[in-house]
């Protein structure tokens, strides 16, 4: 079989952040670092590691921190070579996108994932394209969306990621309806058709606890159910809504991901985050382990 490419990411970086006021009324929410990185940077080195060669960021009012982190700083360079620091240097140039390969698009107003998604139809074209959000970070031996794009390769059409999530919670997700499957099925398989879907359903009402998050491998007829602009859940232009218009058109998965997610949209989340990240760090995880004991109150590490 021939190898199926997904060769463009977009990153919708357009929200407010609201729930991180006031450190996000200046500085994207994007931006926030986890350990030494910012949160874009993360979702940027999984869409490279996962094949993607353009990278198409949505922006807004107040975003250009972004595009300044993935260009090159010419001050920068000469001071931390003139110093001697060239493993410094080093992870500044990582951060560096290829000119000609990194677009930048306004979305004017923030009126939802999906408008943002809608506002890179030109740049996208007639193919297959990767969504990335940058406020899901994902640990994991294999980034995730290697993973969906493995999995892809013998189902083609779209793909979102997927994680059960406590039932109480649907009302923060996207949820996916797997329809008629054998019983238990649906619990075994990383592969989960998708038969229905709807944003941010009550817990009563919920299809399942099968939630969307952050990542998506999307085939491009999804432009024309965005291009109706219907608001859906919260007033907003919902990517939710314009994916239920590939159930019975195209092939439609959820996948369960191996990796741990975190919600960096959200306070605790973000903390947890950091924790996690600084742990598989080896140059701090021991410290952190004498230290977090005692921030908890618990057993004193001699
Ligand atoms: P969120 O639902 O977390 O919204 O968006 P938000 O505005 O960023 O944050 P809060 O809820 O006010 O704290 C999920 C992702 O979709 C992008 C966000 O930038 C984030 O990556 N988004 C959301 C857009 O690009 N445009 C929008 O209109 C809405």
């Amino acid at each position: 079989m021939m190898r199926k490419f997904v060769r463009k990411a977009i990153f919708p970086v357009g929200g407010l952040g609201t729930r991180f006021l006031p450190a996000t009324k200046a500085m994207p929410k994007e931006m926030l670092p986890v350990v030494d990185k910012p949160l874009i940077q993360y979702a940027v080195e999984e869409a490279r590691a996962a094949g993607i060669e353009e990278f198409i960021f949505v922006t807004g009012r107040g975003k250009s921190a972004i595009e300044d982190h993935f260009d090159s700083n010419s001050e920068l360079k000469y001071a931390l070579l003139g110093r001697g620091k060239l493993d410094l240097w080093g992870l500044v140039e990582d951060t560096i996108l290829p000119p000609g390969k990194v677009a930048y698009t306004r979305q004017p107003e923030p009126l939802g994932l999906g408008h943002a998604v809608w506002c890179a139809m030109p740049l996208i074209g007639n193919e297959p394209f990767a969504v990335i959000l940058a406020d899901d970070l994902i640990q994991a031996d294999t980034p995730c969306l290697q993973q969906m794009i493995e999995a892809w390769q013998d189902t083609g059409g779209a793909m979102v990621a997927v994680m059960d999530v406590p039932p109480q919670h649907t009302n923060r997700y996207g949820i996916i309806d797997y329809g008629q499957q054998p019983a238990g099925e649906s619990d075994r398989n990383a592969l989960v058709p998708v038969a229905g879907i709807v944003e941010k359903p009550d817990p009563a009402s919920a299809p399942s606890n099968l939630a969307v998050i952050g990542r998506y491998i999307l085939d491009p007829s999804i432009f024309t159910a965005l291009d109706a602009k219907n608001r859906g859940a919260g007033g907003e232009i919902q990517l939710t809504d314009a994916l239920a218009h590939y159930i019975g058109k195209i092939p439609f998965h959820g996948m369960r991901f191996d990796g741990r997610r975190f919600d960096c949209g959200d306070k605790v989340g973000f903390i947890e985050a950091t924790l996690a990240f600084a742990l598989a760090r080896p140059e701090m995880a021991a410290h952190l382990r004498h230290s977090l004991p005692k921030l908890l109150g618990g057993v004193m590490p001699r």
